[in-house]
């Protein structure tokens, strides 16, 4: 089969990872039997530097001509003083949304080796634990009304965190479908004591949670949940949420992982077409010096393989093949210990080809 994939590298380490993830790709395809045609397209600080523009309209046709997107990362410091519209992070806010990709899964996952690189205690993650937030992506405060006003107190400026009935339903469906097929167990995460766009949240998440019975549904506020997932991660299965919260809560898990550099991401809305992107920025202090660690990039490859292209048993072989690595021990600077010799992009990614 043929497949046509969007490949937009971005900044900073974001080329390096995805080329990384492109070779793997290029690999999986010459085993089993696939042909990958990758579109690349310029978005973020990169697009910005050529058309003064992060989000140009070739850009966004080039995705939706395609089964799915590779995405690296973008911003850095360079664009850092440009106005909103401009900015890098425009890019991956706007694709969001052009492409109606309002559901964000991002496992957060202890990988056996790497529970020594975890910053929790050993007594805390003897179990592991398996977390995958559902964030909502393209809604609340990202997207609601935002602008300046004049105030007895001087100017201020807003952004208003709203969401409708609709939007929230959506999201909790993407949730509890996705629980049938795990642990049947979700956390829909919100701040219902204070704001009225949780009260509406908790309200639908509850209306929804009637069509599946079999699920068991808690919900937490939001400052409860960000102590609850360090004093004891392996409690949650699946962490529902806003756009702001979920931002905020997959930062947070990615780290009690040992590292953000490991966790893929994908981004999906109403058919098969989805972003794949690590969770990690652009790291621009590290950018171009072979020192990224490409798990991440090319973990969400396999994500992009199982939902966009339905071919589960290649996305397996790519995970199996991280995990062996991790297990013989190679580590990139983001993971080795103190004392431990860390390997480069290039060389993490052939010893992940090697174990495919
Ligand atoms: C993420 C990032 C983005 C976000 C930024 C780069 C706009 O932090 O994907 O988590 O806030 O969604
Ligand atoms: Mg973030």
């Amino acid at each position: 089969m043929e497949y046509n994939i969007a490949v937009i590298k971005g900044d900073g380490i974001g080329p390096e990872v995805v080329d990384s993830a492109i070779e793997i790709l290029k690999f999986i395809g010459d085993k089993y039997g696939h042909r990958f045609i990758f579109n690349e397209a310029l978005a973020g600080g990169a697009a910005y530097d050529k058309y003064k523009d992060p989000l140009p309209m070739e850009t966004i046709n080039i995705c939706k001509n395609s089964k799915a997107v590779l995405f690296g990362a973008v911003g850095g410091p360079k664009w850092d003083s440009l106005p909103r519209e401009k900015r890098p992070e425009k890019a991956i806010l706007g694709l969001r949304k052009e492409l109606g990709l309002y559901a964000n899964l991002r496992p957060g996952i202890l990988f056996e080796p790497l529970k020594d690189a975890s910053p929790l205690r050993l007594d805390i993650i003897k179990d592991g634990f398996d977390i995958l937030v559902i964030r909502e992506l393209t809604g609340g405060i990202y997207f609601g009304e935002k602008g300046f006003k004049d105030t007895d107190m001087g100017k201020a400026a807003y952004d208003i965190e709203i969401y409708s009935e609709k939007e929230v339903e959506r999201i909790a469906r993407i949730a509890f479908q996705l629980a049938m097929k795990r642990n049947k167990k979700i956390t829909s995460v919100d701040k219902s004591n204070v704001l009225e766009s949780s009260r509406l949240w908790r309200r639908i998440v509850d209306k929804v949670s009637k069509d599946y019975p079999d699920i068991h549904l808690d919900h937490m506020y939001v400052d409860n949940a960000s102590m609850q997932v360090i004093r004891d991660p392996s409690s949650f299965d699946i962490i529902l949420t806003s756009n702001m919260f979920g931002d905020i809560l997959s930062d947070e898990i990615s780290i009690l992982t040992g590292s953000i550099g490991i966790l893929p991401s994908a981004s999906l809305g109403k058919g098969n077409r989805g972003i794949y992107e690590p969770i990690h920025g652009s790291a621009p202090d590290i950018a171009g010096k072979n020192k990224a660690n490409p798990i991440a990039a090319i973990l969400s490859a396999a994500m992009m393989l199982d939902y966009s292209l339905g071919l589960k048993e290649e996305a397996l072989a790519i995970e199996n093949a991280v995990n062996k690595a991790l297990r013989e021990n190679y580590r990139t600077m983001d993971i080795a210990k103190k004392g431990e010799t860390a390997i480069g992009t290039k060389k993490m990614t052939n010893i992940i080809k090697g174990n495919i």
